[in-house]
C-alpha cells in the first residue's frame, strides 16, 4: 500500500466508524492476512486509526472552526481525512510536508480530488495555529463527549479527572504467562536472553509489562502456547472465581476466550480439570477465537464445550444442572479500556449505558438459577461506570434473597458499596471491576463460606 493508500483506506475505516457500521477491531484488515511487506503500512494505518479516534472530540472541535461550513454526509470520509491530517500534524513524528502531501494525495485515492485544495488549505491553516499557539490546552475532558465526562465526573469525584487522563495514554503491553508451562521467573529470563525488556506485574502473579509493545509473533514461545497478551487486571479472575478440580464451571460471555483459558491455566498449574468448562457467546463468529486460543495454549479437551447462545435465555442452551462456578464477564461500556480501544470514545453515546444495565442485569438474574447452592459467581466489568458495577451490584443483592457478596480481601483496588473497583493508571492496569456473590445454600439460608 502506498503512503496516500493508507490514508485513505484509514479515512475509510474512520468514516464507518463514524456511522456505526463497526467498531476499529471489527474494520481494521487482521495483521495475520498480509504479506510481511506490508505490515509497516498496517501500523500506520493502525496508528491513525487509533490515534484520531483517542483526540477525535478534540480535533472535531478545532476542524469546526477551520471549516466555513460542514461537509455533506457523502463527504464524511474527506472530514475524516482531514481528522487524520490534524492528527498527524500535532501528535505523530512525521514531517509536517510529507503528512500534508499524502493527506492531499489521498484525496485522488477516494476519488474526490475536488477536495485537494480544500484538504491542503485546512491542514496548513492548522499547521500555523499549532505554531504560533503559546500553549495548547492539557484539559483531558477535551478529548471525550460532554456526557461521559459529567458521569465520569459525578462517580469519581476525587478520581475523575485521573481516569480522563488515564483513557488518553498509550496502554502498556502485558503478557500473562501460562504458569501451567512455565514460571514467570523463567519466562522474564527467557525475554531478557531475546533483549526484551519487562518487569513483573504486582498484582496478578501471572503478569509481565513489556517496556515496548511489540508483535506477538516475536514473543519467545507465543505461538507453543507459554504466553497470551491480556490486562493485568483481567488476570485476577481465576484467583476470585477459585475453581477447583472436577466442578462444572460456566463463562457465560467468553470471546476470545482469555479468561476461559486463564481460568484452565490455573487449574492445569496444579494438574487440575474441571467437571466441564462451558464458554459460551452471542456472537458465533467469536467463538473461532476462543478455539484458537485454546489450541496454541493446549488447553483443548473433552471437558471444555463451546457454543453459541445467549445466556440471559438459559433454557435456550442450559441442561438444567447446575454449575459450580459462573463467570458473567458482562457486555460493559469499555470506560475502563479506553486506551486500548480509543474508538470507544467515538462510538459509545449516553443511551448505550441505561440499556447495558438493563441487559447485565438480566443476565445477573437468569444466570443465577443456574447456579448450585454454595456455588460462586463472579461479576465483572471493564467499566468505571457505577451503574454497571457497584449499583448493579447492590440492586441485585437487593433483590436476590440467596445471593451473599464475598468481600474480595485484597490490596488492589477500591472498595466501593459492593465489590472491588480497579481505576485506569499510567503503565498499569486497565479499569476494572469485580464482585463476588455465594448462592446460600438452603441448610443454613447463609453463604456456605
Ligand atoms: C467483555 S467481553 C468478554 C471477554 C472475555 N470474557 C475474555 O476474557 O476474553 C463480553 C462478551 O459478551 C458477549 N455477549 C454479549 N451479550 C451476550 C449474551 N446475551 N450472551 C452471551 N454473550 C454475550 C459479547 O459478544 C462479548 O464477546
Amino acid at each position: 500500500m502506498k503512503p496516500a493508500k493508507v490514508r485513505a483506506t484509514a479515512a475509510q475505516i474512520l468514516a464507518s466508524l463514524l456511522r456505526q457500521q463497526g467498531s476499529l477491531a471489527s474494520l481494521l484488515p487482521r495483521t495475520t492476512d498480509m504479506a510481511d511487506q506490508d505490515q509497516n503500512q498496517m501500523a500506520l494505518l493502525r496508528e491513525l486509526c487509533f490515534g484520531t479516534c483517542r483526540w477525535y472530540h478534540q480535533l472535531n472541535q478545532e476542524l469546526g472552526s477551520l471549516l466555513d461550513k460542514p461537509l455533506k454526509n457523502k463527504d464524511a470520509d474527506i472530514h475524516c481525512l482531514l481528522l487524520l491530517g490534524m492528527y498527524q500534524l500535532e501528535h505523530m513524528r512525521l514531517a509536517d510536508h510529507a503528512a500534508v502531501s499524502e493527506t492531499v494525495n489521498a484525496t485522488v485515492v477516494l476519488k474526490k480530488g475536488w477536495a485537494k485544495s480544500l484538504v491542503n488549505g485546512v491542514l496548513r491553516q492548522y499547521q500555523r495555529r499549532l505554531a504560533s499557539a503559546d500553549s495548547r490546552s492539557d484539559d483531558s475532558s477535551l478529548t471525550y463527549a460532554a456526557w461521559l465526562v459529567d458521569t465520569i465526573r459525578a462517580d469519581w469525584p476525587q478520581q475523575g479527572s485521573g481516569i480522563l487522563t488515564a483513557g488518553n495514554q498509550h496502554p502498556p503491553m502485558t503478557l500473562r504467562v501460562n504458569l501451567a508451562r512455565v514460571s514467570r521467573a523463567a519466562y522474564l529470563d527467557q525475554l531478557a536472553i531475546e533483549g526484551i525488556e519487562a518487569t513483573p506485574g504486582t498484582l496478578a502473579e501471572s503478569a509481565i509489562y513489556l517496556a515496548q509493545g511489540r508483535a506477538v509473533s516475536t514473543l519467545p514461545g507465543f505461538s507453543d502456547g507459554l504466553v497470551s497478551v491480556q490486562d493485568e487486571a483481567s488476570q485476577l479472575i481465576p484467583g476470585l472465581l477459585a475453581a477447583g478440580s472436577g466442578q462444572r464451571i460456566l463463562d457465560a460471555c467468553a470471546a476470545p476466550g482469555g479468561k476461559t483459558c486463564h481460568v484452565l491455566e490455573s487449574l492445569a498449574r496444579h494438574g487440575d480439570e474441571p467437571h466441564t468448562m462451558l464458554a459460551l457467546d452471542i456472537e458465533a463468529r467469536r467463538l473461532g477465537r476462543i478455539e484458537e486460543n485454546l489450541q496454541r495454549l493446549m488447553l483443548a479437551a473433552p471437558c471444555v464445550h463451546l457454543q453459541a447462545a445467549d445466556s440471559s435465555e438459559p433454557a435456550s442452551w442450559w441442561d438444567g444442572i447446575a454449575f459450580d462456578r459462573i463467570l458473567l464477564d458482562a457486555p460493559c461500556s469499555a470506560t475502563g479500556i479506553i486506551r486500548r480501544q480509543p474508538d470507544v470514545k467515538v462510538l459509545r453515546q449516553a443511551a448505550d449505558v441505561p440499556r447495558l444495565v438493563a441487559l447485565q442485569h438480566k443476565l445477573l438474574v437468569n444466570l443465577w438459577s443456574c447456579l448450585a447452592p454454595g456455588g460462586v459467581m463472579v461479576y465483572s466489568t471493564c467499566s468505571v461506570l457505577r451503574d454497571e458495577n457497584d449499583r448493579q451490584i447492590l440492586r441485585f443483592l437487593a433483590e436476590t434473597p440467596d445471593a451473599q457478596e464475598i468481600p474480595i480481601a485484597a490490596k488492589w483496588g477500591i472498595v466501593t458499596d459492593a465489590g472491588r473497583q480497579l481505576l485506569p493508571t499510567d503503565q498499569g492496569p486497565d479499569g476494572f471491576y469485580f464482585a463476588v456473590l455465594r448462592k446460600t445454600t438452603p441448610e443454613s439460608g447463609k453463604p456456605d463460606l
